[in-house]
């Protein structure tokens, strides 16, 4: 796993984005897997704002996003599918027909079936975008999940409904089911940047990068990955132990490719 802290969310958003963007490097497809929620927020506006300014191109781009609820239509506000829309495709070059969010009214079992196979007839993965939940989770792969899992219909634990229900009106009830890719789906993928700021994350990034291997941490699947790229602001990496061995590996990376430039 690599470990990169950096001063603040906007810096977090920045460096996401150079990620991106050389994923994205022209005259290649690529195959981007997107994630929801307030984290990635501020690297959907940065994109964007590099797509306004010519410096990046979605044109060949093929998306797959992480989740939807079950329950929601696409063109309901709350739904994952209008989120991606707002956030970033009805802004940038994307061919809408090749973004892809699993579609919450469908028979679950035919619809996770259907994903598992869109995403292989795309070629797989090419760069995975993750947030994590204060509870581990990546995508809706709540705590006990399997290692192993694909998309497939999810309960929510008690936990993320409230975590979500302030983005409901009051009397509608939050969506309880879930569709999610599986960690196993985000395994495969060819690389994986998880996201996270903010010190109520700080327990669930410790877990994850420094805890044990476990089906309580989903993130803690990211061990297992070998392109894993774990970018947190100074908040969510309070609580790590190993802070100024990260640091040191990124300033040998540094050091090495300004080697490499000079000759
Ligand atoms: C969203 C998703 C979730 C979120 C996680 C963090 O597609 O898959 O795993 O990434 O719940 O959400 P925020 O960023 O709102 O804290």
């Amino acid at each position: 796993m690599r470990v990169i802290i950096t001063e603040s969310a906007d810096h977090v958003a920045h460096i996401a984005a150079d990620c991106v963007c050389e994923a994205l490097a022209p005259g290649q497809d690529c195959v981007l897997g997107l994630a929801t929620g307030s984290t990635p927020v501020r690297l959907y506006g940065e994109l964007i704002r590099r797509h306004h300014a010519g410096a990046v191109s979605f044109a060949r781009a093929t998306s797959f996003n992480l989740d939807e609820y079950v329950g929601l239509a696409p063109d309901h506000p709350q739904s994952y599918r209008a989120f991606m829309n707002r956030e970033l495709f009805d802004h940038v070059d994307i061919d809408p027909s090749r973004t892809h969010v699993p579609d919450g009214l469908a028979d679950p079992a035919d619809e996770a079936q259907r994903y598992e196979q869109a995403i292989s007839d795309a070629g797989g993965i090419d760069l995975q975008v993750l947030g994590i939940g204060r509870n581990g989770h990546i995508g809706f792969n709540e705590p006990t999940s399997s290692l192993a899992s694909r998309t497939r219909l999810k309960t929510l634990t008690p936990s993320t409904i409230e975590a979500n229900s302030r983005f409901f009106g009051p009397g509608e009830t939050p969506p309880r089911l879930a569709i999610t890719m599986g960690i196993g789906t985000i395994l495969d993928a060819r690389r994986v940047l998880l996201l996270a700021t903010g010190r109520a994350k700080a327990p669930a990034v410790r877990n994850a990068v420094e805890g044990p291997l476990s089906a309580m941490v989903p993130a803690s699947a990211l061990q297992w990955h070998n392109d894993a790229v774990i970018l947190v602001d100074r908040d969510a990496a309070s609580l790590l132990q190993q802070v100024e061995y990260y640091e040191h590996v990124e300033n040998e990376a540094r050091r090495l490719a300004a080697e490499q430039c000079h000759g």
